[in-house]
């Protein structure tokens, strides 16, 4: 076989062999093909897509590329959760304490981020002390022992997607829905758990910025879970503005511990308590939606859930005070406040004009190799369809370069947009697909 061959072949427009796909993932997991082949045949998919059957192929072999983590040394049913990403996504954080206080255990894998904020895994390093490099042993003990733990992705679990994505990164070949479906669910089926909750994003800060879209891409990653043998559901919601109010990384930890205290934004507690109610369903502890969302509701109200995450917390090495006493999280206190430009409503807070401006200023990686600052990030103070006033405050940026936060309190002030008519509601969360 060989690559040339596959290369033309998509090219073409013709479907490939589950045999072709094998040889050009593996060939290229093991350095025997050359990134420019690769990156030759992504584009080519990029325009001429793939089928079901190509991209379940695509999936299963990647997965297959490295190790799959054994869970089976956790007791009940383990559900995972992915977010396809957006900005001011936090979700992970408040969930994961509260679906193990219903007593479903989490055992999630979870990545560094790549753009306008750190991912999970950087938002806990928030804490003082936090550990996410614990190996796999002590992941899967302190699941046993309080329910829940997070760690980064090891480098054998999906090694064939990781080198891929890299490479999409850097070739504008990554808004491919097979493409994006296939190595997003290659790490979710090596990752071991037996159910799987997705959010789909869907808006003007999400990989599929139509609603039609982001069916799609849910529809191919529920068939490629069930197909696995995962029960698979995934909510499409909002992106088409920052979700909840802080955007970052240690104010967004601070933000999910108020909404463990059920003093949260409105939009990231509907989509928490959503998200945790289907993972209580799918991990047998409710018969129902209604019952799962009485039990969010009572941990949260009972203060369960918080002591879940200082559970968490401790367990991996972390300042559990910091659940506590949030302020003690790093927070730059040095901050200066976009204002409102005219009268009128908020039509519009566009997505990545916020992200952007958060990248600026430090708290996002441009590259891999970039460090993060924690404290940094940006508090939203109005949301879509707020009424302001001409020099109403809209935003306030926590900075620390003072050579940064010019331009990013440019890009966060051009991130809004006023219009004199109050724009429609949009509901947050779109559409269930099972
Ligand atoms: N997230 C992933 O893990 N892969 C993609 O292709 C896109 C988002």
């Amino acid at each position: 076989m060989r690559m040339v061959d596959i290369i033309i072949s998509k090219r073409n427009g013709n479907e490939l062999t589950d045999e072709e796909i094998s040889f050009f993932v593996n060939g290229y997991t093991k350095g025997e093909i050359p990134d420019y082949q690769v990156s030759a045949l992504m584009m080519a998919i990029y325009f001429n897509g793939m089928n079901e059957r190509e991209t379940l192929t695509l999936t299963r072999v990647m997965a297959d590329s490295g190790d799959h983590l054994d869970l089976s040394a956790i007791e009940g049913i383990k559900v995972d959760k992915h977010s396809t990403g957006g900005v001011g996504d936090k979700t992970s954080l408040a969930l994961t304490p509260i679906v193990a206080a219903c007593g479903v255990p989490i055992a999630k894998m979870s990545g560094r981020g790549l753009g306008h904020t750190g991912g999970t895994i950087d938002k806990l390093e928030s804490f003082n002390g936090f550990n996410v490099s614990i190996t796999t042993d002590r992941f899967i003990d302190n699941v046993n022992k309080i329910g829940v733990s997070i760690m980064g992705q090891t480098a054998d679990l999906a090694p064939a997607d990781k080198k891929l994505y890299a490479l999409r990164d850097v070739t504008g070949t990554v808004e491919n829905m097979s493409l994006i479906a296939s190595s997003i669910m290659s790490k979710k089926l090596a990752a071991g758990a037996d159910a799987i909750v997705l959010d789909v994003k869907t808006g003007s800060g999400a990989f599929m910025k139509t609603l039609e879209d982001s069916r799609a891409l849910a529809e191919e990653m529920v068939r490629i879970g069930n197909g696995a043998g995962r029960k698979t559901v995934a909510v499409i919601s909002d992106m088409d503005q920052p979700l909840g109010n802080a955007v970052g990384n240690a104010i967004e930890v601070r933000e999910a511990i108020d909404t463990l205290r059920g003093a949260g934004p409105e939009d990231f507690t509907a989509l928490v308590y959503k998200l945790a109610s289907l993972m209580i369903v799918l991990g047998g502890k409710a018969k129902d939606e209604e019952e799962a969302l009485g039990m969010v509701k009572d941990v949260v109200r009972s203060g369960r859930a918080l002591e879940k995450l200082a559970d968490f917390v401790a367990a991996q090495g972390g300042d559990s005070d910091q659940v506590y006493y949030p302020d003690r999280l790093v927070v730059s206190d040095k901050s200066v406040t976009v204002k409102a430009g005219s009268d009128g409503y908020v039509e519009k807070i566009i997505c990545d004009e916020v992200g952007v401006s958060c990248m600026m200023l430090g708290g996002g990686r441009a590259s891999k190799e970039d460090a993060i600052d924690l404290s940094v990030g940006i508090r939203l103070l109005k949301k879509r369809g707020d009424e302001v006033r001409k020099g109403d405050d809209l935003a306030v940026i926590y900075y620390n370069d003072e050579t940064r936060f010019g331009e990013s309190c440019e890009k966060l002030r051009n991130a809004y947009m006023i219009s004199d008519v109050r724009p429609s509601d949009s509901p947050l969360i779109k559409e269930i697909i099972k």
